[in-house]
């Protein structure tokens, strides 16, 4: 059974893009639906020039009402029929609801080696403990924020003379490989984290 994919984003979509292209071929999934919370962000052109469908439900209409704000991401899903949800730069903090609704379902890609640094700038955060290692992860979305079941990791050095920006940027084509690869396994049923470093990524 191919399994349906909708990918949320608020921003450029690189991540998209790279999932995008992999579901090609042998595949066990297709993309469906980009959906993002903002109008304006950049991934949403890339999408369609790729030609992928898309939505934008914007969150600034909602005010604190979150709930009433995921209920019209839930129903723009549903109505592209996925069955699996990819969050790839969506920068949006989720309710118990919506996590609950997508339980077993819904994936995310956070730009550190979890369980270190969950939230924001976490490449700074990096750099300011000293780490001799940092990387991505992609895990299964829990209620808990960046907390779930890790199902991979891209691990790189931190180099002598490294800001946040070029570790970023480093990390960013780690990323493109590791969530497509994670993917292809999860969309089968295989929950193996899959660990690539940048010697082997
Ligand atoms: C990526 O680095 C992703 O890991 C990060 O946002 C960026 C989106 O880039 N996600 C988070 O920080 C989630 N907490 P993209 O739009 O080019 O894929």
């Amino acid at each position: 059974m191919t399994r349906k994919v909708a990918i949320l984003i608020s921003g450029g979509g690189s991540n998209m893009v790279s999932l995008v292209r992999s579901m090609t071929g042998d595949h066990p999934a297709r993309p469906v639906l980009v959906l993002s919370n903002r109008p304006d962000a950049g991934g949403l052109q890339k999408a369609a020039d790729l030609g992928i469908t898309t939505a934008v439900v914007d969150h600034k209409p909602y005010g604190t009402d979150r709930e009433g704000f995921e209920a019209e991401v839930t129903a723009a899903i549903e109505a592209a029929g996925a069955d699996l949800v990819c969050l790839a730069g969506f920068m949006r903090v989720l309710t118990p609801y919506f996590v609950g609704h997508w339980s077993g379902r819904m994936l995310n890609i956070h730009p550190s080696l979890l369980p270190k640094y969950k939230g924001l700038h976490t490449h700074a955060r990096a750099l300011d403990a000293g780490d001799a290692e940092h990387g991505c992860s992609v895990h299964e979305v829990t209620a808990e924020l960046d907390g779930g079941p890790i199902l991979g990791q891209a691990r790189l050095p931190v180099l002598p003379g490294d800001t946040p920006d070029t570790l970023a940027a480093r990390v960013l084509p780690l990323e493109h490989q590791l969530y497509p690869a994670v993917l292809r396994r999860y969309a089968t049923g295989d929950r193996t984290p899959i660990l690539l470093s940048a010697a082997n990524a």
